[in-house]
Order: structure tokens, then C-alpha cells, then sequence
């Protein structure tokens, strides 16, 4: 399921941001993802070695490294060509409005306005770092979540009727209205993160020297955060280690702690996740498609599942057995 999610939230950020779909969900090899999914693995390898020795000597590893983002920065280059062409070729016909469609467009727009010092090598940064952000980071959520309703039956039947009522006889979420009902099937991805921190820290930097709790923090330190504590936390949040989404969606009772605050895996502050709100879009799409139209379960032993950081956290594996349900759909 990794695999595919990946793919899913590619095309998802492809569409939205840059108005392409590569559609490498239904392709046998989505070229694009297979070289961008070799860069928070690299990232994460290379913050951990004990020296840079790649401006020495690279290793078979990093040779592919080095191809994948050729490839990478050969797909960007081509896809803010064909934007700009698209652009100019509206402009002309005059056909359509000339207000940006999408990301890119208004980025390139924005270069293009007189006394901008915006240089293709900044637009092109933008958008990889787009491609990267959204990527992992959201597919790999959605597979926690996976782990959860994979292995509870009764969870998964309630998210599947939730799912099934707001969809109606669709087979997908087609209406913005219709996500807006779908809180569950955010909350249970959101609750999945809490315990699996695909963010694992966040890294903050002082603009002046301050004084945090008997701490001094000289401006310009660089901090980094761990987020599992205290989203582990019981001053947080009620029994923290028990899964319940419903600690989402009502936290109302009288004695329950919950202190969303402490929930980071978005960051905080001005450099906050600008994808957060898309994420929670393409979270409740696609557990609410597949609990509506799958059963689904683990097909190994949940038990061995553990976290691998690459950057994002990750489950080792999440394999998942979908038998089609038995609904009408239209
Ligand atoms: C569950 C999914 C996601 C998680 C957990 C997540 C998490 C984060 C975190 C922790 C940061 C750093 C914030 C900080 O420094 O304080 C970040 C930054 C960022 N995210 Fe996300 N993200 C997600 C989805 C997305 C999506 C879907 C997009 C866009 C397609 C996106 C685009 C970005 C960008 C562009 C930044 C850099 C912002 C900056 O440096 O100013 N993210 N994200």
C-alpha cells in the first residue's frame, strides 16, 4: 500500500500544484516517483554519516542518487517549460482568463512581473520541494492508519458506514462538501500519527537570544524538537497510548485531556506545513474510498510492522488484502 499511496499523492500534488496529472498511479513504473522516493532516504543517510565523504569519493549508492535527480531536475525543468508555453499560448488566444490556474503558474507569473529577482533555479526549487513535502509525508500517514483499521474490525466497519453514508452510491468523495463530512476518516489517520510520528521532530532556530524554561538559547541555535513525547504525553492527552480517534473528533468529555497543540507533526510557527489543509483532503478521499468499497486486512503479522526513519517515519511494510464489498455503487 505504501507503494501505491505514493503514487496517489504525487499525482495529487501534480494536478493541484502544477496543473499535470503524471498519472503514475496507473502507470506500470511511475518514472517521476520511483527517483523522487530516493531523496529523504539519501537526505537522512547523508545527516547521519559521520563525515561528508561524498565530496570524496561516491559510492554505487550515490551514483544512483546522482542519476535519480538528474532525472528529477530534467522532470521539473520540462514541466515549468511546458507551464510556460501553456501560459503563452492562453495569453495570445486570449481564450482563457489570465489569472494563475495553479502554483506554478503564479510562480512563474510572478518571475515574469517586472523587478522580480525570482530566477528559474528558485522556481524550480519550489517545486521540488512541493513534490518532496507532499509526497511521503502524506502516503505515509494514510499507511498508519491502515495499520490500525487493518486489524480492527469493529473500527474499520464504523469508518466503512461512516464512509458509505456521506458517499452515498458514489465509489469516490466527488463533492468539497462531501469531504467536510468525512472527520472520521481524517481522525483516524490524524490518531495513527500521533503514536507514529511521520514527522519525527521539528528543528526551530531563535531570532534573538532567549531564555526557555532556565534554558539559554543563544540566537540562531539550531533545535531540534522531538515530537513523540509529548504527544505521548498523559498532561496532553488522556491515555495516551491507547489508539482512539474519536479523541479527535469530540473532545468535550469533562475529564479528557487533549491538548492538540502538542500534536506537531505539521511544525508551528511561520514555517508552518502550507500542505497540512491538502493533506487532510487527500486523507479523508482515500480512507474513505477504500473502507467504503474494500474490506480490508493486514496480510502479515501487524506485530513485525515497525517504524523506519527515512526522514519521514515510515512503516517497514503494510501490506494490505482489499476484498471488494458487496455495494452498489454508481
Ligand atoms: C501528513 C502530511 C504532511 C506532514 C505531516 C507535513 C509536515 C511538515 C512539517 C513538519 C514541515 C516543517 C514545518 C516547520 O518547519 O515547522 C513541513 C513543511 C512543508 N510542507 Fe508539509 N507536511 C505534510 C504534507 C504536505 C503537503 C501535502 C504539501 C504540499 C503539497 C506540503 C508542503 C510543505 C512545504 C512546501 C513545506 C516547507 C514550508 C517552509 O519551509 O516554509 N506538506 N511539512
Amino acid at each position: 500500500m505504501i507503494d501505491d499511496l505514493k503514487r496517489f499523492t504525487v499525482d495529487v500534488t501534480s494536478a493541484l500544484a502544477f496543473g499535470e496529472d503524471p498519472n503514475t498511479l496507473e502507470k506500470e513504473r511511475g518514472l517521476i516517483r520511483e527517483h523522487l522516493t530516493q531523496l529523504l532516504p539519501m537526505l537522512m543517510f547523508r545527516l547521519n554519516a559521520p563525515f561528508a565523504y561524498w565530496h570524496y569519493i561516491r559510492f554505487a549508492r550515490d551514483r544512483r542518487f546522482d542519476r535519480a535527480m538528474i532525472e528529477v531536475h530534467r522532470y521539473v525543468r520540462a514541466l515549468m517549460m511546458r507551464t510556460r508555453e501553456r501560459m503563452r499560448a492562453d495569453a495570445v488566444s486570449m481564450e482563457q482568463d489570465s489569472a494563475p490556474r495553479n502554483l506554478l503558474e503564479a510562480m512563474l507569473a510572478l518571475q515574469d512581473a517586472p523587478g522580480s529577482a525570482i530566477t528559474d533555479d528558485t522556481v524550480a526549487a519550489n517545486v521540488l520541494t512541493l513534490l518532496v513535502a507532499g509526497e511521503d509525508t502524506t502516503a505515509t500517514s494514510i499507511a498508519w492508519a491502515l495499520r490500525f483499521l487493518g486489524t480492527d474490525d469493529a473500527l474499520q466497519a464504523r469508518v466503512a458506514a461512516h464512509a458509505r453514508a456521506v458517499l452515498g452510491g458514489a465509489s469516490v468523495c466527488a463533492s468539497y462538501q462531501a469531504a467536510r463530512d468525512l472527520d472520521l476518516c481524517e481522525a483516524v489517520c490524524t490518531e495513527a500519527t500521533r503514536l507514529h510520528p511521520i514527522a519525527p521532530y521539528v528543528s526551530f532556530e531563535p531570532l534573538e537570544d532567549v531564555c526557555l524554561q532556565g534554558v539559554r538559547l543563544p540566537k540562531g541555535a539550531k533545535l531540534f524538537f522531538l515530537n513523540r513525547p509529548p504527544m505521548m504525553d498523559a498532561a496532553n492527552f488522556s491515555d495516551p497510548s491507547r489508539y482512539d480517534p474519536d479523541r479527535w473528533l469530540h473532545n468535550d468529555a469533562p475529564d479528557a485531556v487533549h491538548a492538540s497543540r502538542a500534536y506537531m507533526q505539521f511544525g508551528a510557527g511561520p514555517r508552518v506545513c502550507p500542505g497540512r489543509h491538502l493533506a487532510s483532503v487527500e486523507m479523508r478521499l482515500v480512507i474513505s474510498m477504500l473502507m467504503a468499497n474494500f474490506s480490508a486486512r493486514i496480510a502479515m503479522n501487524a506485530a513485525d510492522i515497525t517504524e523506519v526513519c527515512a526522514f519521514a517515519t515510515r512503516p517497514s511494510a503494510m501490506p494490505m488484502r482489499l476484498a471488494l464489498r458487496d455495494v452498489a455503487i454508481v
